[in-house]
């Protein structure tokens, strides 16, 4: 196939208006909070990537090795000519391990909100998969979106890394499994990468770095909003909080107000109280066997499991799939 790229957008992703609504809806409920998919504009997908590079944040090396490792035995699960439609990807640098290994890939299917940095992302992956169509897609992917009409009759392998899985509530998750279920279609095939359950501290640390990368993603939604939509938010006068919520097995990320004060945003003054927080991201933790029966509560099959005991990396098959199924490993 030709080398050919379709920069598109799928629906208004994130609007002027989307993102002023969302975010006085959530700075006026009770507790405070923020939808963590406005953590990504261009500054919050590059910081979200040094993120990755810390030595605290294991996850991303922990699935990178995961994947290196079981390459062979997950392309062997591909059907001949897919498309591979990443959800949020990010850097796509875990599709580039996968389609190096998947040699009968035919297209490319990036997608993800955060529409400069995959512009940004897009001349690189050209340049490294010049044998493949590359069709990124500007959505939210918990939204219904089309993949490119010249690529509507491949067979689809959808690819969902990082643990972003477990930054939806788990009954969203559900929802996500299912309805992309019904977008895969017969013979589909889903990789969902997650981060597991364990120690306290090992979860603790990577949320908060010594280098304070995580509190400046974080505190990078206060200053999104400040570009945005001309609030007044002082970024000195909130600081980052993450802490492990045992009994939900989730990290929680909040903003912390370190006073009393009021913030304009859009024309409306928003009050807080010293301590109040507002609550920007869960992080659910999951263990092997929790997620495979929300999976197959989704209607998800199992095929295979691969994982260091830190992070797993799920096989699941469509139960209209004719692929040939092995029992978790
Ligand atoms: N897949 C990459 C990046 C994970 S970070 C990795 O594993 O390292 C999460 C990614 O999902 C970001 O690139 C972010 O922009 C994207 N994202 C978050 N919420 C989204 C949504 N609702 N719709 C589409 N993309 C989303
Ligand atoms: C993208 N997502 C899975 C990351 C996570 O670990 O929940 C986002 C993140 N938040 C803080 N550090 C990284």
């Amino acid at each position: 196939m030709n080398i050919r790229s379709v920069f598109q957008a799928a629906h208004p992703v994130e609007t002027h208006d989307s993102f002023a609504a969302d975010v006085i809806a959530g700075l006026t409920a009770q507790p405070k909070n923020l939808p963590p998919k406005y953590f990504y504009d261009l500054a919050g997908s590059a910081l979200f990537e040094r993120i990755t590079e810390l030595p605290e944040y294991y996850p991303t090396r922990c699935e990178i090795a995961i994947l290196r490792d079981h390459a062979a035995a997950i392309a062997a699960m591909f059907p001949p000519g897919a498309a591979l439609i990443e959800f949020g990807s990010g850097s796509s640098r875990k599709a580039r391990i996968l389609l190096d290994a998947a040699a009968t890939v035919a297209a490319y299917v990036p997608v993800d909100i955060s529409g400069d940095f995959l512009q940004q992302e897009l001349v690189q992956l050209e340049r490294d998969l010049p044998h493949l169509v590359v069709a990124p897609l500007v959505a939210d992917f918990t939204k219904p979106f089309a993949v490119p009409d010249e690529l509507a009759a491949l067979p689809r392998v959808g690819f969902f890394p990082g643990s972003t899985i477990g930054n939806f509530e788990p009954a969203e998750a559900g929802a996500f499994l299912r309805h992309t279920s019904d977008m895969l279609g017969a013979a589909g095939l889903l990789l969902v990468g997650l981060d597991l359950v364990k120690d306290e501290a090992t979860l603790y640390r990577a949320y908060n770095d010594a280098a304070g990368v995580t509190a400046k993603f974080n505190l990078n939604l206060l200053a999104r909003t400040n570009r945005e939509l001309g609030a007044d938010f002082d970024l000195s006068a909130f600081e980052h909080r993450a802490f492990y919520n045992a009994a939900q097995r989730r990290i929680e990320m909040h903003l912390v107000s370190m006073k009393r004060q009021r913030v304009r945003i859009n024309g409306i003054d928003i009050g807080f109280g010293r301590g109040e927080t507002i609550h920007t991201e869960n992080s659910y933790k999951y263990t092997v066997e929790s997620f495979l029966t929300l999976a197959r509560n989704a209607g998800w099959t199992p095929a295979k499991v691969f994982s260091d005991g830190l992070f797993a990396v799920h096989a699941l098959m469509n139960l209209r799939s004719g692929i040939q199924q092995s029992g978790p490993q």
